[in-house]
């Protein structure tokens, strides 16, 4: 079954069996190893990338429901990514690395929101992503770390401009 996908911007044609998931797609005819298969049910989050911009487990999703729709697998997030990495990095959020990349999409999805967030509101929003190794807590420091970043570094941005238009 010839489906054609959207994937990290580029327009690919796979050959997709029917009833195939769309990580299977991902990791195998596409070689996108950068989500990866832990349960296999929906259940832990290892499998995480986006589907028009919004945060989906990729093992429970046919490759045909995501026709049409813009996918980004860790692997088109290597931008936006680079603050995220360095701050789970800092904060220890993350040991065997395993759960990282659906971690990392994940939160990709909510630094522009996280600074608003309580620590409840963003542990709830990223509850679907599981790991056996760190505990939360320096998951959810990570992405606090990442998003103050991102605000600082836009205040910068926006102070450089205002101050170039006098
Ligand atoms: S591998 Fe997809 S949710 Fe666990
Ligand atoms: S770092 Fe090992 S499962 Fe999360």
């Amino acid at each position: 079954m010839m489906t054609k996908l959207d994937v990290n911007g580029a327009v690919v044609e796979v050959d997709a069996r029917p009833g195939e998931s769309l990580l299977s797609v991902l990791r195998g005819g596409l070689g996108l190893r950068g989500a990866k298969e832990a349960c296999g049910r929906g259940e832990c989050g290892a499998c995480t990338v986006l589907l028009d911009g919004v945060p989906v487990m990729s093992c429970v999703l046919l490759v045909e429901e995501a026709e049409h729709r813009r996918v980004t697998t860790p692997e088109g997030l290597a931008e936006e990514q680079r603050e995220l990495r360095r701050a789970f990095a800092e904060e220890g959020g993350f040991q065997c690395g395993f759960c990282t990349p659906g971690q990392i999409v994940r939160a990709c999805a909510l630094l522009d929101e996280a600074p608003r967030m309580s620590d409840q509101e963003l542990r709830r929003a990223m509850s679907g992503n599981i790991c056996r190794c760190t505990g939360y807590t320096q998951i959810i420091a990570a992405i606090r770390r990442a998003a103050a970043q991102r605000e600082a570094a836009g205040d910068e941005a926006a102070s450089r401009a205002a101050g170039g238009r006098t």
